[in-house]
């Protein structure tokens, strides 16, 4: 059989770290092209990770390269748009970086492309595929926690970490390119997720995103935000993200009436030393317990309560799921599965665009000191401070 054939536009730290080593791992997808705008990068990447063929124009490799399937969209924030949307026009299947877009026109424009042209597009929050998160999704819809009411997502990291070690230029830093950090970057997965995890879309917001840490010479981008979400059904959330803290801490919180999830994926921290842990009210026996809790929590017995408290004695378990497949594996053989079943990916354009729109009516909300109503107009594009989004080419 055909094999489903791959374009990566960007080569830079998330193709090298996630993306390449993706696409070798999922049975049935080849790399066929690279693509960035550094030329000796797209060469590299083609030479190391086995593509037949390299461009530094993303244009020309839709219109030459006749056997693409779908491309993967690695680049600066700015250019999403116009590169998902030609990807679009070309018929081919786009996996899209996060955050979608910067202003909530460039993420719509990419979504209805993409609906118009009758391909699938997927955002790459990959925080949705870590085995915790999903197995937390999953014990949320058996109700094991009850009604989920509140919910917290952080990502707090110094902006060295990534940008001094990986990053392989300096777009997070401009904010005419990146169009914001702690919010558009570290907070576009947290505001995927935890809207995921809720399971309902967000009906206003309210919040802020500032620098306070870095001077402007380093960076005009924000580094400190807090964001107050109000889902459709009632239930709040809050998200906090920093690019000042040299401990990374990653952490969601879900709070239900009958119980609670903790998880964390970058880093665990003394407090949260496991990748998930759980808390229910339930009344179980041993064998009762839902599968993920009984296969996975650690340690694997809890010896004498086990045998001796029907049900089991209410305490908080300690749960470390297996390692491999890996978040970004998981995330691109679900891209294929989509492809090939005619499914729609489990972090949709919708979704992506949402998040963008989340971002924007933070900093609406921080003109207007007030919440703001999601969606936001048709009508109305939000463009974040120092933003210079680039015409279309369409
Ligand atoms: N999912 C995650 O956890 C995650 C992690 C890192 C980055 N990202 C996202 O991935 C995207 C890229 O980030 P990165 O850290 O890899 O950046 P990077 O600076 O490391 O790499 C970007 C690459 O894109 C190339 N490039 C720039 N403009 C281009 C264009 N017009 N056409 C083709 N190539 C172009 C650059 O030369 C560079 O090689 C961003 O949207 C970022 O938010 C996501």
């Amino acid at each position: 059989m055909k094999k489903a054939g791959f374009g990566v536009i960007g080569c830079g730290s998330i193709a090298e770290i996630a993306h390449f080593p993706s696409i070798q791992r999922t049975e049935g997808a080849e790399l066929v092209a690279c693509c960035d705008t550094n030329e000796q990068v797209a060469r590299q990447a083609a030479e190391k990770w086995g593509a037949r063929i390299w461009y530094t124009d993303y244009r020309k490799m839709l219109a030459e390269c006749d056997d693409l399937d779908a491309v993967i969209i690695a680049t600066p924030n700015n250019v999403h748009r116009n590169q998902a949307v030609a990807a679009a026009k070309a018929g081919l299947h786009v996996v899209v970086e996060k955050p979608l877009a910067v202003t909530n026109k460039e993420a719509w424009d990419i979504v209805n492309a993409c609906c118009e042209n009758k391909v699938k597009l997927m955002v790459g929050c990959d925080r949705r595929f870590w085995t915790q998160n999903q197995w937390a999704k999953q014990l949320i819809e058996t109700g094991l926690i009850g009604q989920v009411l509140m919910a917290r997502a952080s990502l707090h990291e110094h902006w060295h970490l990534y940008q001094n070690h990986v990053a392989a230029t300096d777009f997070r830093l401009r904010a005419d390119v990146a169009g914001g950090a702690a919010l558009a970057d570290t907070g576009a997965h947290a505001i995927d997720l935890l809207t995921w995890l809720v399971g309902s879309k967000v009906k206003r917001t309210v919040g802020v995103a500032k620098r306070l840490a870095m001077p402007a010479e380093y960076t005009l981008c924000d580094d400190t935000v807090w964001v107050l979400l109000e889902h459709e059904n009632g239930s709040y959330g809050c998200v906090s993200c920093n690019r000042f803290s040299h401990a990374v801490s990653q952490v969601t919180e879900l709070y239900g009436t009958e119980g609670t999830i903790f998880t964390s994926t970058d880093a665990t921290n003394p407090f949260q030393s496991v990748p998930m842990a759980v808390y229910t009210n339930k009344d179980y026996n041993i064998e009762d317990l839902p599968e993920i809790i009984r296969n996975y929590r650690w340690p694997q017995l809890f010896w004498v309560e086990d045998h001796i408290h029907r049900p089991l004695q209410k305490r908080w378990v300690p749960i470390v799921p297996p390692r491999e497949p890996n978040n970004y594996t998981n995330m691109t053989r679900h891209f294929m599965n989509c492809v090939i079943n005619d499914e729609e990916p489990l972090v949709s354009g919708e979704d992506g665009a949402r998040a963008v729109e989340v971002m924007c009516a933070i900093y609406k909300s921080m003109e207007t000191g007030a919440w703001i109503d999601l969606p936001l107009p048709e009508d109305e594009e939000i463009i974040p401070p120092f933003y210079k989004p680039l015409p279309p080419e369409d």
